[in-house]
């Protein structure tokens, strides 16, 4: 019997994770269907109650539900630590909504691109959803600083007063304006200025030598991708994370963990098409 998934959000034309996931299921011979279903906007919790009904083993979820999603069911740690769910397993006993999106990044960053985190100088921009999901599996891996970033101080003061302290490295959260001395071995763009292309306000000094700077956003080239590479600096988007944090999903469906480089080169070869 076929086993059923879903990923819900509002919009969800654009998802990719119905591919992503079809490419997963004939690569580990799994028998399962996976849709993009568009919940209203006041109806996130009866879609979800109607999916279980229906005999749904899992879903995704995106924007705009990742938030209220957390308090449907039992968060996990990493729920917990990323402020969101977006992975749901109705196949257990006890139902928990985890999130995936933090470790997506981490193994995009240290399997894919093969630059480690420990011991680096992160610089993370934006305050919003998805810098928080990344915020403490970036912590995880020990990078010797980690600074926050954000066009609203306060949301940026406000994660960093979430991490507790840790003497292995050093947190803080800055304007703008204060990281003009600043250099970092990660520089990470976690806010939605590229669906709009603005750019940011960041010197192009901020890059260290041999500084990865990641996009989180895929699809085009940003302001951010392109400041960054002129500056010197390896420029990665957020494909890989968006692959990686669907296998991590998968994998705690299915309980086998697909092969992602290949699908994310099927995805960029797609996207590349299209452009
Ligand atoms: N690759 C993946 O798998 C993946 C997963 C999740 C998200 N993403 C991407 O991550 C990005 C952020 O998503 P999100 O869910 O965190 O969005 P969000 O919760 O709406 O947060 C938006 C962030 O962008 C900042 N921002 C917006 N306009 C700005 C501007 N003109 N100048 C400076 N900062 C600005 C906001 O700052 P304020 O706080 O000042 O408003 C905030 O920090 C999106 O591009 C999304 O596509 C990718």
């Amino acid at each position: 019997m076929t086993d059923k998934y879903a990923v819900i959000g509002n919009p969800i034309a654009h998802s990719k994770s119905p591919f992503v996931h079809a490419e997963f299921a004939r690569q580990t011979n799994q028998n399962i269907s996976y849709e993009a279903i568009l919940a209203p906007l006041d109806g996130f919790a009866s879609t979800v109650n109607g999916l279980i009904e229906q005999g749904y083993k899992g879903i995704n979820i995106t924007v705009p539900f990742k938030f209220e999603a957390r308090h449907l069911f039992t968060p996990t740690k990493r729920a917990i630590d990323a402020g969101s769910v977006n992975t749901i397993d109705f196949s257990r006993r006890v139902i928990y909504g985890d999130n995936t999106d933090g470790i997506g990044l981490v193994s995009d960053i240290q399997q894919n691109l093969r630059i480690t985190i420990q011991n680096k100088r992160v610089l993370l921009i934006g305050a919003g959803g998805a810098a928080e999901g990344v915020l403490h599996p970036l912590l995880n891996e020990a990078p010797s600083l980690i600074v926050i970033t954000n066009r609203t101080l306060d949301k940026a003061r406000n994660m960093d007063k979430k991490i507790l302290s840790n003497g292995a490295f050093l947190h803080s959260a800055k304007a703008f304006d204060d990281l003009a001395e600043a250099q970092f071995d990660i520089v990470i763009n976690a806010t939605s200025t590229g669906l709009a292309d603005i750019a940011l306000p960041i010197q192009s000094s901020i890059f260290a030598k041999n500084c990865l700077a990641y996009e989180m956003m895929y699809g085009r080239e940003t302001p951010f991708m392109a400041q960054a590479r002129a500056a010197g600096a390896q420029v990665a988007d957020g494909l890989g994370m968006l692959v990686e944090q669907a296998a991590e999903a998968f994998y705690i469906w299915r309980n086998v963990r697909p092969d992602t480089q290949p699908v994310i080169q099927m995805v960029r070869a797609l996207q590349m098409e299209k452009s």
